[in-house]
């Protein structure tokens, strides 16, 4: 037992009882052929902005919905809220609100030239036409702060790194699923509490349209950062752990 101050403390667990975690043991080779095997597949993912038509069953989303709910978040307190919308009016509507944010985004420069400059590459403009396309849009929503039942609130913690958590939780799951999304912030974004009817303690995180590519869709030719790029060791490596 390397731990002087075990987790849970015996007085811990008499009163929060703890279960014994569902562990799956990997010999280091299966964690390197389990680690490539994932980032091949996470490597091909790609945001897509020519979705197709094409409808996908609700039970779908719904799955790569609870995979994002396992996300961990700050004190287990799940802050989100995910809103899905196959209602073409709505979709209409959302499309619509989205168009005339990013009118004023590109077109009336709230967004200045250095971000300009920076998403040219990238070809978007003011046009969302997939937002109208795609079969579903999923809506992920903070909670603020959490209400109970007798209407008073509740604090949340860490709101909006758990809810980045779980968006990526859930791009991940649509993607091992054969779908493929968009990140899209449409800023800003609050047509979408107005027109999905949210309350006051929901913010609008992230909106992913989903469906399947388009036949023959094209994406940026972007180039990603190398691993030597984005990571830093400090201080020396142990052999053991070389
Ligand atoms: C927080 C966040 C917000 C984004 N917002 C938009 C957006 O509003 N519109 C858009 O077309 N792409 C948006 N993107 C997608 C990025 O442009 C895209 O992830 C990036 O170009 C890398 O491409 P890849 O996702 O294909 O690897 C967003 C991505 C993130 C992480």
């Amino acid at each position: 037992m390397p731990y002087e101050f075990p987790y849970p403390s015996p007085a811990l667990a008499a009163e929060h009882p703890f279960v014994a975690l569902d562990v799956e043991h990997r010999s280091v080779e299966e964690m390197r052929l389990a680690g490539r095997a994932f980032n091949d597949r996470l490597g091909r993912r790609r945001s897509v902005r020519s979705l197709a038509p094409d409808p996908i069953p609700l039970d779908v989303i719904d799955q790569a919905i609870a995979t994002a709910s396992t996300a961990p978040s700050g004190a287990h307190l799940q802050p989100w809220t995910w809103v899905v919308v196959g209602d073409l009016e709505v979709k209409r509507r959302i499309r619509e609100a989205a168009e005339e944010e990013e009118r004023q985004n590109y077109l009336e420069h709230r967004m200045n030239d250095e971000w300009q400059r920076a998403l040219a590459p990238l070809g978007t403009d003011h046009h969302k036409e997939f937002l109208e396309v795609a079969p579903w849009l999923v809506v992920l929503f903070e909670q603020r702060y959490g209400v109970a039942d007798d209407g008073s609130k509740r604090h949340h913690y860490y709101v909006k790194e758990s809810c980045g958590i779980a968006a990526g939780f859930f791009i991940a799951a649509l993607h091992e699923a054969g779908l493929a999304t968009l990140t899209h912030t449409p800023s800003p974004m609050a047509f979408l509490s107005r027109l999905l009817g949210r309350p006051d303690n929901e913010r609008p995180f992230v909106l992913f349209p989903v469906g399947r590519p388009l036949d023959g869709a094209l994406v940026p030719d972007l180039r990603r950062k190398s691993l030597s790029e984005v990571r830093v060791i400090v201080g020396d490596v142990p052999d053991a752990l070389r």
